[in-house]
C-alpha cells in the first residue's frame, strides 16, 4: 500500500507541522492521530471521568462522535480544537491511550479514516499498528533540547502556559510522556526497521519534507 504515508514519533519531533506540509504537497489528506486521544482525554476530564477507569471510558467512547472539519475538531458538534491542545490535557491523553479500550474503539476510525484515499497519518502506533501494510513508513525523531524548545515556544504563543513554566519544566513533561508513550503494553511507541528514521534536530520543515518525498516508494 503506497497511498498511506505514516509518521510515528515523539511529541514534539515536528510530526504534526510536517505531515501537514507533506500532504499539502501531496494532496493528500492528513490526519492527526493524537488529537483523537486527546479527545477521549477532554472527554474524560469534561465527564469527570477516572482515566483509570476502562469501563467507564469505554462507555463514553460508546456515543462519541468525533468530525473533522477542516483544521477543526469536533466532538458531538462542540468545536474542542483548543481546548485539547492544554498541557493538562496532552497529558491525560498519554493516560488513556495506554488503556486497550480506548486503543481498540480508536482503531477502527482510523483505518476507515485513512482508507477515505491517500492520506499522511500520524501519531505513534501509525505505521506497526494501524496501517502495517504502508510502504511509506517514517519516524521522525528530535535531541530532547529541540522538542523542549518547539513545544515551549509552541505553548506560550498560543497562551497556553504562564511565565513561569520555564523549558526545563515542559523538557521533564516530555521525558514522562515519552517514557509512558514507549513501554505501554499496548502498541507502544516503537521504530521498526521498514521506518525511515530522520532526526530534524538540526534540518528545517522544507529539508525534512524534501528528503521524504525523495524517499516515497
Ligand atoms: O501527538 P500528541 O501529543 O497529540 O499525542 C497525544 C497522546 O496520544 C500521546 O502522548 C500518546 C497518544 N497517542 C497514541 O497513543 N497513539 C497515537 N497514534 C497518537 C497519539
Amino acid at each position: 500500500m503506497k497511498n498511506i504515508i505514516t509518521i510515528d514519533g515523539p511529541s514534539g519531533a515536528g510530526k504534526s507541522t510536517i505531515a501537514k506540509l507533506l500532504a499539502k504537497k501531496l494532496g493528500y489528506k492528513y490526519l492527526d492521530t493524537g488529537a483523537l486521544y486527546r479527545v477521549v482525554a477532554w472527554k474524560a476530564d469534561d465527564a469527570h471521568i477516572d482515566p483509570d477507569n476502562e469501563e467507564e471510558l469505554d462507555r463514553v467512547l460508546e456515543n462519541i462522535k468525533i468530525t473533522f472539519d477542516d483544521n477543526r475538531i469536533l466532538v458531538n458538534g462542540i468545536d474542542v480544537t483548543s481546548q485539547i491542545r492544554n498541557p493538562d490535557i496532552g497529558e491525560l491523553s498519554s493516560k488513556v491511550s495506554a488503556k486497550p479500550a480506548v486503543r481498540a474503539r480508536l482503531f477502527s476510525i482510523q483505518r476507515e479514516l485513512g482508507l477515505q484515499g491517500k492520506a499522511v497519518i500520524e501519531g505513534r502506533d501509525t505505521g506497526t499498528v494501524i496501517f502495517p501494510e504502508s510502504e511509506n513508513k517514517f519516524f521522525l525523531d528530535a535531541s530532547f533540547e529541540q522538542r523542549g524548545k518547539r513545544r515551549h515556544k509552541e505553548l506560550k504563543e498560543s497562551g497556553k502556559i504562564d511565565d513561569k513554566t520555564t523549558l526545563e519544566d515542559i523538557i521533564e513533561g516530555i521525558k514522562t510522556r515519552d517514557n509512558r508513550d514507549s513501554t505501554r503494553q499496548n502498541a507502544p511507541l516503537k521504530r521498526t526497521d521498514d521506518m525511515l528514521y530522520v532526526d530534524t534536530t538540526d534540518l528545517t520543515l522544507e529539508e525534512v519534507v524534501a528528503k521524504m518525498i525523495g524517499a516515497l516508494k
